[in-house]
Formats: C-alpha cells, sequence, structure tokens
C-alpha cells in the first residue's frame, strides 16, 4: 500500500488515481473528509493527516511502501508560515522513517533554491533538502506550472478573469513557462523510482503573455491584455482579491513568474500539451470562480 497526502485536493487525486490504476492500493492522509460525493471516496483508505502530530503521523503511514507528499501551502497566513510548513514535512519525513515506508516521493517545485529572492521558494529548498538528505531514499518531482482537471486554480481562474473583464494585466517584462499536465505529474511520481530530482514540466513553452492571449482565445474573451510593471499588477490583484476575499496572485508569485522559474533546462518528461487541452475546456473553464481560501484555509 502506498500513501499519498491530500488525495481529495490537486495533484494529490491525480497521483491516487494513477497508482490505483497501477493496481496500488492507496491511502490517503487527508486533513478533512472526503467531499461528499468524490468518486476516490470508497476507493482509498483513509487516515488523518495530523502535521502537529509526529505519532499520529507515524500510525498514519505504519504499512506504507512509498508516500507521495504534495503537502504545501501557497502563501503564508496566520500561524501557518513557512517555517511551521518546513517543520511540518520534517515531522512527516521523520514519521515515515519511524513507520518504515521504503521511499518518500515528495512534490516540490520547479527551480527551488535556499538562495531565491522568493520565501516559497527558499522554503521548497528546504523541504526538499530535508526529503534528500534524510534516511528514507527520495526523490523530488518539480513540477513547473500544473494545468487540467477540474481541480485546479491558476488557469481556470485567469479564465474566469478574462470571461469577465474588458482588460487584463500582464506583467511587463517578457517571462516563460512551461505548464505541465496534472496527469502527467502524476505518472512522472508513480514512476519515481530512483532516489534524487526529476522536474515533471511539459512539451511546450509560451510567454505568460501568449499562455493568457491563448486561454482568452479558448473562452471567447475579448479582454485587452496590458502590459504593466509587475508592482501594478500585483496591486492590481490584491485589489481583486479584496472583492473576491481571496489571495488571487502574491507578489511572490509574480516575481517568481516573471523570473521564469516556472520552466526547466531538462528535457520535458510531460508530454500532455497545453494548445491541444485548451480548446476542448470552454465549457467549463472559468465559469466559476476557485476560491484558495475556501478550498484550503476553511474560507478565512
Ligand atoms: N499547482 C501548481 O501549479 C503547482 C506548481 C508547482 C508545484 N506545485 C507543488 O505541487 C504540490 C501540490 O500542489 P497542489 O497545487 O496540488 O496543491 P493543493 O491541492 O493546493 O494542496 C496540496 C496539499 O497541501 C494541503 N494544503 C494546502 N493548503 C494548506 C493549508 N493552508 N494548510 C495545510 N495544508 C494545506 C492540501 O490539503 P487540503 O486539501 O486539506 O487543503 C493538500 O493536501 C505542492 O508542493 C506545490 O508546491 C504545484
Amino acid at each position: 500500500m502506498d500513501a499519498v497526502t491530500g488525495a481529495f485536493s490537486y495533484t494529490g487525486s491525480a497521483i491516487a488515481y494513477e497508482l490505483l490504476a497501477r493496481d496500488r492500493s492507496v491511502r490517503t492522509l487527508v486533513r478533512s473528509p472526503a467531499p461528499a460525493g468524490h468518486p476516490l471516496e470508497g476507493s482509498v483508505d483513509i487516515a488523518p493527516l495530523a502535521l502537529d502530530d509526529e505519532t499520529a503521523l507515524t500510525s498514519a503511514l505504519d504499512g506504507i511502501e512509498v508516500l507521495y507528499n504534495t503537502f504545501w501551502i501557497r502563501f503564508p497566513r496566520g500561524p501557518s508560515t513557512f517555517e511551521w510548513a518546513i517543520a511540518a514535512s520534517a515531522r512527516l519525513f521523520r514519521a515515515a522513517a519511524a513507520a518504515g515506508v521504503e521511499r518518500i516521493v515528495h512534490v516540490s517545485v520547479t527551480r527551488p533554491s535556499v538562495s531565491s529572492p522568493y520565501a516559497y521558494f527558499r522554503a521548497k529548498a528546504a523541504v526538499d533538502e530535508l526529503a534528500l538528505g534524510g534516511p528514507v531514499p527520495a526523490v523530488s518531482v518539480r513540477p513547473s506550472l500544473v494545468f487540467g482537471g477540474r481541480q485546479e486554480i491558476l488557469v481556470n481562474n485567469i479564465a474566469w478573469f478574462l470571461r469577465r473583464s474588458p482588460v487584463f494585466a500582464v506583467p511587463r517584462r517578457p517571462c516563460r513557462v512551461q505548464p505541465v499536465h496534472v496527469d502527467d505529474v502524476a505518472r512522472i511520481a508513480a514512476e519515481a523510482v530512483e532516489p534524487g530530482i526529476i522536474d515533471a514540466v511539459g512539451p511546450e513553452t509560451f510567454t505568460y503573455r501568449e499562455l493568457v492571449s491563448d486561454v482568452g482565445a479558448a473562452v471567447g474573451s475579448r479582454a485587452r491584455l496590458v502590459p504593466l510593471p509587475e508592482r501594478a499588477v500585483a496591486a492590481l490583484g490584491r485589489a481583486a482579491g479584496v472583492t473576491l476575499h481571496d489571495t488571487i496572485v502574491t507578489a511572490e508569485e509574480l516575481g517568481a513568474l516573471t523570473a521564469s522559474l516556472l520552466t526547466s533546462d531538462e528535457p520535458p518528461r510531460g508530454t500532455l500539451r497545453f494548445s491541444d487541452w485548451l480548446p476542448g475546456q470552454a465549457d467549463w473553464l472559468g465559469r466559476d470562480y476557485h476560491s484558495e481560501l475556501d478550498r484550503h484555509w476553511g474560507g478565512t
């Protein structure tokens, strides 16, 4: 049996489906019960993701061969700081060792660095070091911008704005992204056996402006794309966030995007193309807003 943290969330659910398709038994460690009618309910064993209780984590991982870890926070909020998330990850990895887990497949991000100007990327690097330097053989799977599946937030919310607004602000600084389909991330994670680092990126590279423009075309948007300094885009994102009661995009996320951190220098392991996926999504993409705070922070 393998364990997946957060099998009712985004990447975690794709990994759980992938493992079940490979005839693995799956236990998920989750903070909350399955949403009503979730298709994975009944197919996976469920245990608590008690991130502050190492003993409970060790019990939850009893009998597990491979731990697939997708736990992370997009931004710090209240007591859930990046320092807390690093410490919680350390507890999870220690629990895996204590429970006799044979391998950890840890989902990270492209280009994490302890010297990054962005706290998210520094914290991800710190957790990678914990995973890769720990006693359990570990693989760090590093996705770029993940798309696909109905639970995704980023591309959906870009489409939501493009459907409603006559203008859409994009950072003036040219930047590249290499989106990867969530099913490719799941496959790459399921096939990650050798300890080390694997980038999980898709076969296509876009400028961010091209990506937004393609999303707009796919959903029939007439919004004009307006290049602005990053700071102005972040301020507009904050203002929209107040109205929608959400954290739409952080200054850090914009900084990392414009620094083209969501790309890889390795040959792409993902095969599913954003440009093939996008045209078929107009019936749902961007029709409803997907709130990060509602989904992962209890709407606080
Ligand atoms: N999505 C992307 O574009 C992308 C790109 C690069 C790397 N990644 C990495 O991929 C991994 C999985 O990301 P994802 O997009 O699939 O994330 P997700 O669905 O938002 O969440 C992943 C897991 O983290 C937990 N989590 C989220 N917010 C939390 C909070 N405030 N407090 C405690 N737990 C929280 C979730 O638990 P609940 O379901 O209980 O909230 C879930 O188990 C992360 O390591 C992320 O850094 C994602």
